[in-house]
């Protein structure tokens, strides 16, 4: 394996840690058995509704499936646009241009952290790959507890301190995630406390990650979407995807809406230029889309190798 010449010692058991399977996909392995064991089971493992695909999304997915070229890097055109529309009906505009597709919006957060680069903060609990995903790009997972009777976002004052302890530590939080509405918890993170978060990541220059997959489950129509790009557009990336109130996981489509300016820049071309994990590996592998050195090398190449394993 070689990148700009070199040869590069790319896996192995000298760089990749054991991955443990991850939490959710071994409880699921756990109620399927019970299921075939014809014990009544209530799933709350995997965010999956287990609804049929909707006429229209299953005419349309028939209808491309005989494009079966290699896509744009950051994503159908089309896709792009009506991403842009989905964001611009709910209050949050968007162009095609900020709109960057990946095989499921996991992906894009993968490539997201490795992007950035830096330690990150995650609510306590937190989906499970999160943490993961930080970890087998080597950088820091730091668990900050949410506020009283929330979910999702991390206790604005628990922030601050988790920040300056890193600081004084050596390390650099870089990044803050928000799930909205949550996964584990199922609560909507409050807009003073988001309000809150997003003050506190222009204080300390973090790269705000608002998990926006579940926003279409809140039933609730008085309720207000705090979205934090309301507040710090400048620095917040949106993810989400098809996978959970239109149950297409399995069809593996994502997106990422970036900030068109401002601290998020850099980070969000990154992700642009590079495309989802997967499209970074690739480029990476072949030494034509970086020059991060060793150590780079191997957080690609663990992404390579745990990028759908253990996580989930
Ligand atoms: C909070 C959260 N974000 C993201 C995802 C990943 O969704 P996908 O990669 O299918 O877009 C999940 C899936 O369980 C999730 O629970």
């Amino acid at each position: 394996m070689t990148m700009a010449g070199t040869a590069m010692p790319l896996t192995g058991p000298s760089v990749l840690p054991p991955i443990p399977v991850s939490a959710t996909l071994a409880a699921n392995e756990t109620l399927a058995r019970k299921r075939r064991a014809g014990e009544p089971v209530l799933p709350l493992a995997f965010g999956e509704a287990g609804l049929p695909a909707h006429p229209l999304l299953r005419d349309a997915l028939a209808a491309a499936s005989g494009a079966n070229a290699y896509g744009p890097v950051a994503g159908l055109p089309v896709l792009r646009e009506a991403a842009a529309g989905y964001w611009t009906r709910r209050g949050t505009p968007a162009s095609a241009a900020s709109v960057v597709c990946g095989p499921g919006s996991k992906a894009l957060l993968f490539g997201l952290l490795l992007a950035i680069g830096a330690d990150v903060a995650v609510p306590k609990p937190s989906w499970v790959s999160y943490a993961g995903q930080a970890t087998l790009i080597g950088v820091r997972p730091h668990f900050v507890p949410v506020p009283p009777g929330e979910g999702g976002i991390c206790d604005p004052a628990a922030l601050a301190g988790a920040v300056r302890a890193a600081r004084q530590a050596g390390r650099r939080i870089g990044a803050v995630v928000l799930t909205l509405p949550d996964n584990p918890t199922g609560r909507l993170a409050s807009p003073d406390s988001v309000r809150a978060v997003c003050q506190l990541a222009r204080e300390h220059d973090l790269i705000i990650i608002a998990d926006e997959i579940y926003r279409d489950l809140v039933h609730d129509p008085t309720v207000a979407f705090p979205s934090p790009v309301a507040y710090a557009p400048e620095r917040t990336v949106v993810t989400t995807g098809l996978s959970k109130n239109l149950a297409l996981g399995g069809w593996r489509i994502g997106v990422a809406r970036l900030p068109d300016g401002g601290t998020g820049r850099a980070p969000a071309a990154a992700l642009w230029h590079g495309g989802a994990a997967g499209q970074r590996v690739r480029r990476g592998r072949h030494g034509a889309a970086d020059a991060g050195g060793h150590r780079a090398a191997v957080r690609r190449d663990r992404c390579a190798a745990g990028g759908g394993a253990g996580l989930r």
